[in-house]
């Protein structure tokens, strides 16, 4: 692949046009979805980890240097004189690079739109919570461990008294909540949001990650739907070879619960490192909504019986792109994000 890339880089020092029509040609050549430079990119994922920091730089300095030589041949034919000595003072004397969409971005736009086809609508709700919405409404018990200090940031107006009532969204499953108590069934909703956890920052664990959820309540909602949704969901997300299989769990807020395992998408099912041998990986929580939950939040349970489930985007995305440090999500660095230009 660097041989490639050297290749390319010398063949764009030497690019000459006699019009217009020609530029567009390059341009579509070099750097359309079905350019060169963006089938290289997507080819990107299967070069061996070692040799990723040296051909992804490579690649950068490629784009960036057709879409420089491109613009500077459009310059030239722009700017040739025609006969006026008209100066567009106005116009940006240098190429302005495009930006690019977030890998958290591209794949919560994927998951919005596999639940939009099945008529699932988005619902929002507040990232600063209280702990009604976040836990009490949800079915946590007074005493339920996540509610500690270490695990949930307590927002304080006043640190002499701590009520410990206003607090950090630690799911997003508050958002159920708060749908439920605005709306009677049938509600089917996802809601993709930020959450925030108590913890310290490490490659795999941030204090803040992203997650979507989704809610389906009306009359006679079973086990059987929730399995036909998730077994969708897994083949249009990581293709249509993907199984599914769903371990028993708990949630305070579902009733039964599970959560799902997809064949893992690395190696196939057969086993590797990533899948730490057994073939599958875990994606998902998710169960039948606890009647407590209907009735907390106003909805009648002997007429109405719902799923819901919850996933982590970056859990997702992981699965997806290989990024093996969560901090890189965060931390914009603009050559992580150009890795994914072929995704958008
Ligand atoms: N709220 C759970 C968490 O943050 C995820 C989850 C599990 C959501 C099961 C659900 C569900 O809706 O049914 O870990």
């Amino acid at each position: 692949m660097l041989a490639k890339i050297e290749e390319l880089l010398q063949e764009i020092d030497t690019l000459k046009v006699a019009n217009a029509d020609e530029i567009e040609a390059l341009r579509i050549k070099y750097l359309s979805k079905k350019g060169i430079i963006t089938a290289l990119m997507a080819d990107f994922r299967n070069v061996p980890a070692e040799q990723k920091k040296e051909v992804g730089m490579r690649i950068n300095e490629l784009k960036n240097k057709a879409q420089e030589r491109i613009a500077a041949l459009k310059e030239v034919f722009e700017t040739q004189d025609n006969g006026s000595n008209d100066f567009d003072l106005t116009r940006t004397p240098y190429p302005i690079g495009l930006g690019t969409r977030h890998p958290l971005s591209i794949v919560k736009n994927e998951i919005i739109d596999i639940f939009h086809r099945l008529g699932f609508s988005i619902a929002d709700g507040p990232e600063i919570e209280d702990d009604w919405h976040v836990f009490s409404a949800m079915n946590f018990a007074e005493d339920h461990p996540a509610r500690d200090m270490q695990d949930t940031f307590f927002v304080e107006s006043n640190p002499e008294h701590v009520t410990k009532n206003i607090i950090l969204r630690t799911h997003t499953s508050s958002v159920q909540s708060r749908v439920m108590e605005a709306t009677q069934p049938p509600i089917r909703i996802i809601c993709p949001g930020r959450v925030y956890r108590n913890e310290a920052i490490s490659y795999r664990a941030h204090a803040f990650f992203h997650q979507v959820e989704a809610l389906y309540i009306d009359r006679n909602v079973s086990f059987t739907d929730l399995k036909q949704v998730l077994l969708l969901f897994a083949k249009e997300m990581f293709g249509a070879d993907t199984q599914i299989r769903l371990r028993p769990s708990y949630f305070p807020f579902t009733e039964p619960s599970a959560e799902m395992d997809i064949s893992c998408n690395i190696c196939g099912g057969k086993g590797c490192p990533f899948c730490k041998g057994t073939g599958w990986v875990e994606i998902l929580g998710c169960g039948m909504v606890d009647p407590n939950v209907l009735e907390l939040n106003g909805i009648d349970s002997k007429t109405y019986s719902g799923y819901a489930l919850g996933m982590g985007i970056e859990r997702i995305a992981n699965l997806k792109y290989r990024v093996n440090d969560l901090r890189l999500f965060s931390e914009n660095d603009t050559r992580f994000l150009h890795e994914f230009d072929a995704a958008n």
